[in-house]
């Protein structure tokens, strides 16, 4: 941890007395990067997993790849694992090793995080903090256990590649799992740019100069502040020519086929980079089941916002038809679109806007955990702060105070119950997601691995540190992640 450590306890404690007052970040020399901090670290290779006896070994292999995707209609050149957009789902049991090799067929280096799974710090994929990059042409092998059941996802974690083609779901099967449903569907949102006339990269240099087009943040602590439409305000930064569902633009949707009055679990992940989504399927209810992988008790809703990162299971029982599975970017313009169809008739086109969205749309952290998904009740050992703080103009990002790399990590022992108090002191949405851990919102002890702050919202978190390693902990939003809204949790 060559960058973060080299700061020293008193610049930080200034840092953040700066923020406090003014919420205005350290400076903007040294820029943080997802990319290059600690780059002068060596990990070499993470030591063998050897399964356990009886342990099943789910193997796979990835390419991370450029090639040419169909949109529906669109052909865009871009990256991605294989020739797909989602990439190829891989799908194990709880308790199982997974061996994934990564063949980097790219001319740049790469690296892949599996979201949301509490494995072994080695194979986290973040280059700089757990492993030296993948270098293009290089291979290299992840193993780790997967411990609990769930719908995840797995990109890379190496600048803004998760804005291209690069990613795919990784759905956990619960063994014990009752299972009541009759099919499933696996629906990946994405905001889309890639191979349009601009790359990621693109985009993120355009924001970095200044050309930002949510406005920036005016208001920041001069009188009244415009929060923007409820709940999210500005919640992008990007203005995308097209949203998809499963790699597939509204003028070709991909579709469902299915018969009336089956029970469907609809896992539905949020691999967008800048994107809050609100989902609904037209003359349907959702009843949602799980958040983040985790139960909760079964809430009926018409719609549900996800935000980058996030991921939400629910059951809907078909109706007689075809249907829009619509997905509506929050406070952007357009519509990504899926087809449910379990009758003959003309699909539903993106003009179908489902009437669910302008009824109450569930906000995630509203949930009530199951019984089963609740950390047992204990004092915290240890309380930490972890303020957000940024603007658009110029275009800068960061945690406690300063950027990535720039800032000190929050440190806990093994064994602790930590409580963290997430302040938003931003004028924009952010998720945030905590890396090898699933916490608890201490509102409602709802478990999830990354939560939705709102802007100048706060939230406390609880989570047990009992998974020695560093970890990322960041905004979702990958273009603010990469702009240095990144810190580490640190096993002392
Ligand atoms: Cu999907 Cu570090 O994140
Ligand atoms: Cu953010």
């Amino acid at each position: 941890m060559a960058a973060p450590s080299s700061l020293s306890r008193r610049r930080f404690l200034a840092g953040s007395l700066t923020v406090a007052g003014t919420a205005v970040l350290a400076g903007c020399t040294g820029r943080g990067s997802a990319t290059t901090a600690g780059s002068s670290t060596s990990f070499g290779t993470p030591p063998p997993l050897a399964p356990k006896p009886g342990q099943n070994v789910v193997a796979a292999t990835l390419t991370p790849t450029a090639t040419t995707l169909d949109l529906g209609g669109t052909t865009v050149s871009t990256w991605a694992y294989g020739d797909a957009a989602p990439g190829p789902l891989i799908r194990a049991s709880a308790g199982d090793l997974l061996r994934v090799t990564v063949d980097n067929q790219l001319s740049s280096d790469t690296s892949v995080h599996w979201h949301g799974i509490r494995l072994r710090n080695v194979a986290d994929g973040v280059p700089g903090v757990t492993q030296d990059p993948i270098a293009a042409g290089a291979q290299y092998m992840y193993e780790f256990e997967v411990p609990d059941p769930g719908t995840y996802f797995f990109h890379p974690h190496t600048g803004v590649q998760l804005d291209r083609g690069l990613y795919a779901p990784l759905i956990i099967d619960d063994p014990a799992e009752p299972g009541q449903y009759d099919a499933e569907w696996i629906v990946v949102l994405d905001d889309w740019i890639d191979g349009t006339g601009t790359s990621p990269d693109d985009v993120l240099q355009d924001l970095t100069n200044g050309a930002g087009t949510s406005g920036g943040m005016g208001g920041m602590g001069h009188g009244s502040m415009n929060m923007g439409p409820a709940p999210f305000g500005d919640a992008g930064d990007v203005t995308y020519p097209y949203y998809v569902i499963n790699g597939r633009n509204h003028t070709a949707p991909s579709v469902f086929e299915g018969s009336p009055g089956q029970r469907v679990r609809i896992r539905v992940i949020n691999a967008a980079s800048d994107t809050i989504f609100a989902v609904a399927l037209g003359g349907h209810t959702f009843q949602v089941t799980h958040s983040d992988g985790f139960p909760v008790e079964p809430a009926q809703t018409g719609a549900f916002y996800i935000g980058m990162g996030e991921r939400y299971d629910a059951i809907v029982t078909l109706g007689d038809g075809v249907f829009p599975l619509y997905a509506e970017p929050f406070n952007k313009t357009g519509a990504a679109l899926a087809v449910v169809r379990t009758a003959a008739g003309d699909a539903p086109t993106v003009s179908a806007r489902p009437g669910e969205l302008s009824g109450d749309v569930l906000l995630g952290s509203d949930l009530t955990p199951a019984e089963s998904a609740l950390l047992p009740t204990q004092t915290p050992d240890r309380e930490l702060d972890l303020s957000l703080n940024g603007q658009m103009q110029p275009y800068q990002w960061g945690m406690n105070g300063a950027v990535f790399g720039e800032n000190e990590p929050l440190i806990v022992a093994e064994g602790e119950r930590v409580r963290i108090r997430i302040v938003n002191m931003t004028m924009m949405a952010h998720p945030i997601h905590l890396h090898g851990h699933t916490f608890a919102l201490t509102s409602s002890g709802l478990r999830k691995d990354t939560v939705l702050l709102a802007p100048m919202e706060s939230r406390t978190i609880d989570l047990d540190a009992d998974n020695a390693g560093d970890w990322a902990l960041h905004c979702h939003n990958i273009y603010h992640a990469e702009a240095g809204m990144m810190t580490l949790l640190n096993y002392g």
